[in-house]
């Protein structure tokens, strides 16, 4: 059967579903309805998507979409406009795409406010623009507006082999600022120095506060790029120079942690949490503008890439799932919807 939506007549789209009753909630590759594009939105047909560790949760029922955005699975993507809906200017059908999505990433076909979207730089596949957009716009939002680094300035980035950290450090050193890291292994400790860490080093079997102490001769650091939360804490608060800036991505480390506030208030520090997800189109699309800005020069040049730890088709998404929940991944895991 096909399925008449507001630009024509598709067949019916195919998307990741969730089998809720099934004790993994295990993922099927299924026929859904197509979404429709509305008043200053544009339709996608999807060529790849990327996981994040907000789907993983999302999965397992912990993290809904927001109100009024699909239940399917995936924050991101990058394909080519199939259908424009009223008011928007700025993309044309045919246009090659890559974006931020509230949700619905894991599917053929996609409807997106067209303020969300970036275009696909010349020559780039779809799976490389797909692993760009929430892993370079959560960096940048944190880095640079809400932790507002600067030129000259040192900041630590937790988690610095992972999607967002592989992006921040990219950004920090293009930004010309020093770059220190956590992670967990020698590996992802290399492919950091790599991307232009200046100092990398262990957090599970080492004190990373004491050590990056000592590697900055006794100075603090100006931002902190933290996703551990409660772990990390107190050294990352012992750590932080006077005026500097704990910005809070994720409590993969624990959501209940005792402040000094003692410290707090001598050296005058700002503790910022901060999601993407939430933000309203309008936001989004600042975060965009503010993004290209500033990098998508250094994009196109290749100063700053997004790194891919492995490709694999949308029907694998659950052991794409795993794999991120292994912790082994460096960059980020891409799923390609339309195999070439
Ligand atoms: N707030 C936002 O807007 C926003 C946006 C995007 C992502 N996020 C969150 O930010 C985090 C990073 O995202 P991502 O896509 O870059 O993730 P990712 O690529 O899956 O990497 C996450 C890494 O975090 C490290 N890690 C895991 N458990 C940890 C723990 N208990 N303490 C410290 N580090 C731990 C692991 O690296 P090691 O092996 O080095 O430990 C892991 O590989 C995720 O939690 C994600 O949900 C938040």
């Amino acid at each position: 059967m096909a399925l008449t939506g507001e630009f024509g007549t598709f067949a019916p789209m195919k998307a990741i579903v969730i089998d809720t009753e099934s004790p993994n909630r295990a993922l099927h590759w299924r026929d859904v309805a197509d979404p429709i594009a509305g008043d200053g939105q544009v339709l996608v047909d999807v060529h790849a998507t990327a996981v994040n560790r907000a789907d993983l949760l999302q999965r397992a029922g912990h993290y809904p979409p927001p109100a009024g955005e699909s239940e399917i699975l995936g924050l991101e993507m990058a394909g080519v406009v199939m259908a424009t809906g009223a008011q928007v200017r700025d993309w044309h059908v045919g246009d090659r795409v890559c974006g931020l999505l509230g949700g619905g990433g894991y599917a053929e076909r996609v409807a997106v406010d067209a303020r969300q979207l970036l275009p696909v730089p010349e020559g780039w596949s779809f799976e490389r623009a797909a692993a760009v957009p929430e892993v370079f716009l959560t960096a940048w939002l944190n880095l640079f507006l809400e932790g507002q680094l600067r030129s000259g300035e040192t900041v630590l980035i937790h988690a610095g082999a992972s999607g967002v950290g592989t992006a921040a450090v990219q950004m920090a050193r293009d930004a010309n600022c020093e770059v220190l890291v956590t992670a967990s292994t020698e590996g992802k400790r290399e492919r950091c120095r790599q991307l232009g860490a200046n100092f990398a080093c262990d957090y599970r079997d080492t004190d990373f506060a004491a050590e990056i102490r000592e590697f900055l001769g006794g100075d603090g650091v100006d931002v902190v790029l933290d996703v551990a939360g409660a772990s990390h804490l107190a050294r990352n608060l012992e750590l932080l120079a006077p005026q500097g800036r704990l910005v809070l991505l994720a409590l993969l480390g624990g959501a209940q942690g005792a402040i000094d506030l003692g410290l707090v208030l001598r050296k005058r520090l700002r503790l910022i949490g901060s999601t993407l997800r939430s933000r309203s189109a309008a936001e989004k699309g600042g975060i965009i503008g503010g993004f290209r800005a500033q990098f998508w020069d250094a994009l196109l040049a290749g100063h700053i890439e997004p790194v891919i730890d492995r490709v694999l088709p949308i029907q694998e998404a659950a052991a794409a799932h795993d794999v991120i929940a292994g912790n082994g991944t460096i960059g980020k895991v891409v799923l390609s919807v339309r195999q070439a």
